[in-house]
């Protein structure tokens, strides 16, 4: 996180030993030094599970948190928990997220054929407090812990605010790439493009000494580490510079190669150097959007210390964390961070694509329902030869007048009168919608 504004961060429930009285849902987990843990399975629909503030406890996805002075958890904000988003298909950030997961896939394979990068996307979002700052360095007393800021269950467990907040614990089990992608919780201004929930999608990498340095050449002789080394803006005490070059190196290059994959050579983007508690040097990447420059993703190599206490000190590494939704606002067009929670079928249908690569242009829903106006009319006799009436001259008829309004037309009954053959009721249903008013998607 930022210094600055609001805080990124969270951990690692996945080899959470709790036990689940619900629905059988805890399991065994054999780890590898033989012994087990009870850990919870979650099922994909977690918004099944209820959740409700008590007098005395928090109960979410299932699992129940003593309250206590520090509780700041608001029923909304609760019946957001286990909608995710990024795990519905054809939803715009399982879109999204689906795109990036097939792009990493593709491009970094390991010699032996398998992905480099691995994917979690449902990493439970109720972390510890340890999680969420003080493994990513984020010392006590920081701004960035405010509880004005974040939402917490108690004054150990909170909504994790950034989906750092597992880099730590996936390293420890052992992991040196991988993806991971989830619903993060901040205290926020809301406008169009900050709401209190949204989504991330963190990378690490590391390196190992021969992973970094065996395409330069004799870069046998080089080496990650130096002693005695001084921390300067450039880089960090224990990291050689030419170690940190080349790894700051990667993780730009990794990145813009994933923007060019999404949007295409013609995106403007720009770096600027940023702080996090967490990676040093850290850089921020902005792109263009209607005119303004957007913060879309924060990212630089990871602190040493992490690493260390990972179990990972021999590795160097980076890390980045990005915004799907900002990504996916630009992507699709989407002009307002609210429409992402719509329920609405017009918000869905339009990303109901065979193929995740298709390009879509968001059209602006009404903030009105469909308005349906039925219409009947008789048509004239035909002359001879010639006919009175074509359904395209209505069609004509109605575009003329109702334009963009008008979403489709169509025929829902006829009839001929018995005892007059040649006259034809045509019935004709008409669903119209405005595609232009602004505001209130929701
Ligand atoms: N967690 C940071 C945020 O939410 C982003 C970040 C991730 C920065 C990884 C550096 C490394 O803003």
């Amino acid at each position: 996180m930022r210094v600055s504004s609001s805080p990124l961060f969270s951990a690692l429930p996945l080899l959470q030993p709790l036990a689940c009285p619900l629905l059988n849902c805890g399991c065994r987990l054999l780890l590898a030094n033989g012994s087990t843990v009870l850990y919870r399975r979650f099922s994909t629909d977690r918004s099944a599970l209820q959740s409700v503030i008590g007098q005395n406890s928090v109960e979410v996805l299932g699992q129940s948190y003593p309250r206590d002075d520090f509780t700041n958890v608001t029923p909304k904000i609760l019946a957001m928990v286990g909608r995710n988003l990024h795990n519905q298909s054809h939803h715009p950030l399982w879109l999204i997220k689906e795109r990036i997961k097939a792009h990493f896939y593709s491009a970094y394979i390991r010699r032996s054929g398998t992905p480099l990068f691995s994917v979690y996307d449902n990493l439970n979002p109720v972390v510890t407090v340890e999680q969420n700052f003080d493994s990513l360095l984020i010392p006590p007393g920081h701004p960035s812990r405010k509880r004005g800021d974040n939402y917490y269950l108690n004054r150990t467990m909170m909504l994790r605010a950034h989906t750092s907040a597992h880099q730590s614990e996936l390293v420890k089990s052992g992991l040196d790439a991988f993806l991971l992608a989830g619903d993060v919780y901040r205290r926020d201004e809301i406008d169009t493009s900050h709401y209190p929930v949204f989504h991330q999608m963190e990378g690490v990498r590391l390196f190992s000494n021969h992973e970094l340095f065996s395409k330069v050449q004799n870069g046998e002789e080089l080496s990650l580490f130096e002693c005695g080394g001084q921390r300067t803006p450039q880089k960090q005490e224990t990291h050689t510079l030419e170690a940190v070059k080349l790894v700051e190196f990667d993780l730009k290059d990794t990145l813009t190669r994933l923007i060019t994959h999404l949007f295409g050579e013609d995106l403007e983007i720009r770096w600027s150097d940023c702080y996090f508690p967490f990676t040093h040097p850290s850089f921020e990447m902005e792109v263009r959007f209607q005119g303004n420059w957007m913060e879309v993703l924060g990212c630089g190599v990871m602190e040493q210390e992490l690493l260390n206490s990972a179990g990972a000190g021999n590795k160097l590494g980076w890390a980045f964390g990005l915004g799907l939704e900002r990504l996916a606002m630009v992507l699709y067009s989407i002009p307002d961070i609210r429409l992402f929670w719509s329920q609405d079928e017009r918000f869905f249908k339009q990303f109901r694509v065979q193929d995740i690569h298709q390009p879509i242009c968001f059209q602006p829903l009404s903030k009105f329902p469909p308005l349906h106006n039925d219409i009947s009319f008789w048509l004239p006799e035909s002359r001879e030869g010639q006919e009175s009436f074509t359904e395209n001259d209505f069609y004509e008829l109605v575009r003329s007048i109702g334009g963009e309004m008008v979403e489709k037309v169509s025929l829902v009954d006829d009839f001929i009168h018995p005892k007059s053959p040649k006259s034809k009721t045509v019935h004709l249903g008409c669903l119209s919608y405005s595609t232009k008013c602004p505001v209130n998607y929701i």
